[in-house]
């Protein structure tokens, strides 16, 4: 085996010394000393000038198959006799390489003329595709669904007065209908409320709106209820509201209609029950066919073959005088549907629980969507 030392043109170094290492240099003392002493003048004369030139030095002097390992290898055929100086001579020698490499170090983290060792010619690290939350997506397609027929978008505030949030939607003070929302009281005396439905937007809207109106409303609401897998103590809604003149519950009808068909499939059925939400005379709530079972029966549908999706009805002549629209001249509808509930429906989401523990688990199976 041959050791060759000689440096490239570019490196630096002065190429041509070469130490055949099977020759037993070690052997001959004086010779070996001279060739020691030729590397010293050659390390002591040698400035790296840039970050390459210093690891062409490490390579030659200090790597797996340098010159300092090539003479620990050769110590073995060195007479026993001399094996001591030997070795300290090539102590000294090995330290002397080291303290020049390590004297330039610096230039090791400088050669982007910064403290930067990376090396930029690598690939970078893959950063992986994020998601957009469910919610977030069901939302965006509810609201442009709607914004296909014309509603426009709406927000309010979170943080909501009595008024806007009760009042106003026609239930005054003790009315038993605000129990059937646990409020969270951010103040009393006046009264603050974490909104508990997202009718407060409508509210704001008939406030500040000339007519006619049509607008979509998402939003977040609060309620102070138990955490479970059924329910939480915030969750998303969407209010919708279209009041002008003529409006009809027929139009109610085929709007929601139109909805369901765009956001479950145009197979889907929808049916009204009668119920009751002070706001709204009449008032319904829909369901629609089972997304799961197709209307046979299973657990989303508790087996009856149909899901509840929102509430609806007429706006309420009270809340129209409430803002001093004349509810003889004007009509008009009102929905809330829940966004949790939408994509539950949609994509069979069985804990409510799982749309805020940011589990990626959860939030990559939305991937692409
Ligand atoms: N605000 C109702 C709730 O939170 C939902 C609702 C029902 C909204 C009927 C409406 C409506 O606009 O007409 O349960």
């Amino acid at each position: 085996m041959r050791l060759f030392l000689a440096g490239t043109a570019s490196s630096g170094f002065h190429p041509a010394i070469c130490i055949p290492m099977n020759s037993n240099i070690f052997a001959a003392m004086p010779s070996l000393q001279e060739q020691i002493h030729a590397y010293e003048l050659e390390i002591n004369a040698f400035t790296p000038a840039d970050a390459a030139d210093l690891e062409q030095y490490r390579i030659k002097f200090l790597g797996t198959k340098g010159i300092v390992k090539g003479l620990s290898t050769e110590m073995k055929n060195v007479p026993p006799e001399g094996r001591k100086e030997a070795g300290l001579l090539l102590n000294a020698f090995k330290q002397l390489a080291e303290a020049k490499y390590e004297q330039f170090a610096n230039l090791k983290e400088d050669a982007t003329g910064g403290k930067v060792v990376a090396d930029i010619t690598l690939p970078g690290t893959e950063i992986p595709m994020g998601t957009r939350h469910p919610l977030r997506m069901v939302e965006n397609q509810i609201v442009s669904i709607f914004e296909r027929i014309g509603f426009g978008v709406a927000t309010g505030p979170e943080i909501e007065d009595d008024w806007h949030n009760f009042t106003s939607l026609n239930m005054p003070e003790n009315h038993t209908a605000r129990d059937m929302q646990d409020t969270f009281y951010v103040s009393q005396n006046p009264d603050w409320v974490l909104r508990t439905h997202t009718s407060s937007v409508q509210a704001r809207i008939l406030e500040t709106q000339p007519l006619p109106v049509r607008v979509i409303c998402p939003g977040r609401v609060y309620r102070n209820e138990t955490i479970s897998a059924r329910a939480h103590c915030f969750f998303h809604q969407c209010e919708g509201l279209y009041v002008d003149k003529g409006v009809s519950f027929a139009d109610l009808k085929q709007t929601l209609y139109y909805f369901v068909t765009e956001m479950f499939g145009p197979d889907t059925k929808v049916r009204f029950r009668p119920s009751y939400f002070p706001f709204t005379e009449p008032s319904a709530e829909m369901d629609i066919s089972c997304t799961v079972c197709g209307g046979s029966g299973c657990s989303l549908c508790k087996h009856t073959g149909w899901v509840e999706i929102l509430g609806c009805g007429m706006v309420h002549p009270n809340m129209l005088r409430n803002f001093g629209i004349d509810p003889d001249v004007y009509t008009g509808f009102a929905f809330g549907m829940g966004v949790e509930r939408i994509t539950q429906v949609k994509y069979q989401v069985n804990d409510l629980r799982l749309y805020s523990q940011n589990d990626v688990r959860f939030l990559r199976q939305f991937q692409g969507l």
